[in-house]
């Protein structure tokens, strides 16, 4: 491990440019679950990539609906952890850093970074299903059983139709500006940092190969192996909570 930080010490402080691209793994120490742990209480007998799609908002809205607020709900609950915290601080220590995330939830935000890419939406964002109209949504825990229920969407002030998340389901385009501007740091930056992502989603996953291309070391924290670990110079098998504060720690070490 010491070896690892005495390398990331050196190209962070040299960086000119840190992209830090994170995925569920990331939440999950914040008690939020990662999107392939199995799906719990009404949704248990149901693939997350089976509820993720505009046809199963179609089909059921009520079903889909329900979950992405059970989701929201328990996004609220949760509080950043000390990995977050770290990153937020790295951010105000190295020349830029641009954080890409796949994670819809907002602990990002909730722990202090400023420059957040969501690549895949938020749950934070409803919008209308047909106008695009912002949906408010209150953000008082309404005491829902553990498991969540159905829940019809509410509909547009606008328009009346039914108000759908403000996540980027299977089968969509992600939302061009973001891509372009993730595309834009991966081709720019000297050091990229992947956080507790399985990298097996894209156009997401292409965003770390680009960078490696582009002449960036590239440096992943994820206690599992993934199909895309030969692109990384290394591959530190722990938590984003045990080490993003290790890594933050190396920017207040003397020399
Ligand atoms: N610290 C770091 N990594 C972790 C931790 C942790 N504490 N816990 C789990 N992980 C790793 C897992 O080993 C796994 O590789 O996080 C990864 C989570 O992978 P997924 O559940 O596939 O989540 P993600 O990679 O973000 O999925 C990408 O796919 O399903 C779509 O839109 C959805 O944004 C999501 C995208």
């Amino acid at each position: 491990m010491r070896t690892f930080l005495d390398s990331v010490r050196d190209t962070l402080g040299k960086a000119r440019h840190v992209v830090v691209f994170t995925g569920a793994g990331m939440s999950a120490e914040s008690g939020i679950p990662t999107f392939r742990d199995a799906l719990t209480g009404l949704w248990s007998q149901y693939e997350a990539e089976r509820l993720a799609t505009p046809e199963a908002f179609r089909r059921d809205p009520a079903l889909v609906w329900g979950w992405y607020e059970w989701r929201r709900l328990r996004a609220l609950q949760a509080q950043p952890h000390e990995g977050h915290v770290a990153l937020a601080a790295i951010e105000r220590h190295v020349g830029r850093m641009t954080l890409i995330t796949q994670n819809v939830d907002d602990l990002h935000e909730r722990a202090g970074s400023r420059e957040v890419l969501h690549l895949h939406g938020s749950l934070h964002a409803p919008r209308c299903s047909r106008c695009g109209q912002a949906h408010a949504l209150s953000t008082v825990w309404p005491g829902e059983p553990e498991g969540g229920r159905r829940l019809a969407p509410p509909a547009c002030v606008a328009c009346a139709a039914p108000v759908r998340p403000g996540v980027v389901w299977f089968g969509e385009s992600l939302p061009a500006d973001v891509l372009q501007r993730a595309a834009a740091a991966a081709d720019d930056c000297d050091l990229w940092i992947t956080v507790g992502t399985s990298g097996l989603v894209y156009p997401a996953a292409e965003l770390p190969q680009r960078a490696a291309r582009a002449g960036a070391q590239l440096v992943q924290i994820n206690p599992q192996a993934t199909p895309l670990d030969d692109w990384y110079a290394h591959r530190l098998r722990s938590s984003a909570a045990t080490v993003l504060p290790q890594i933050a720690a190396l920017l207040h070490e003397p020399g």
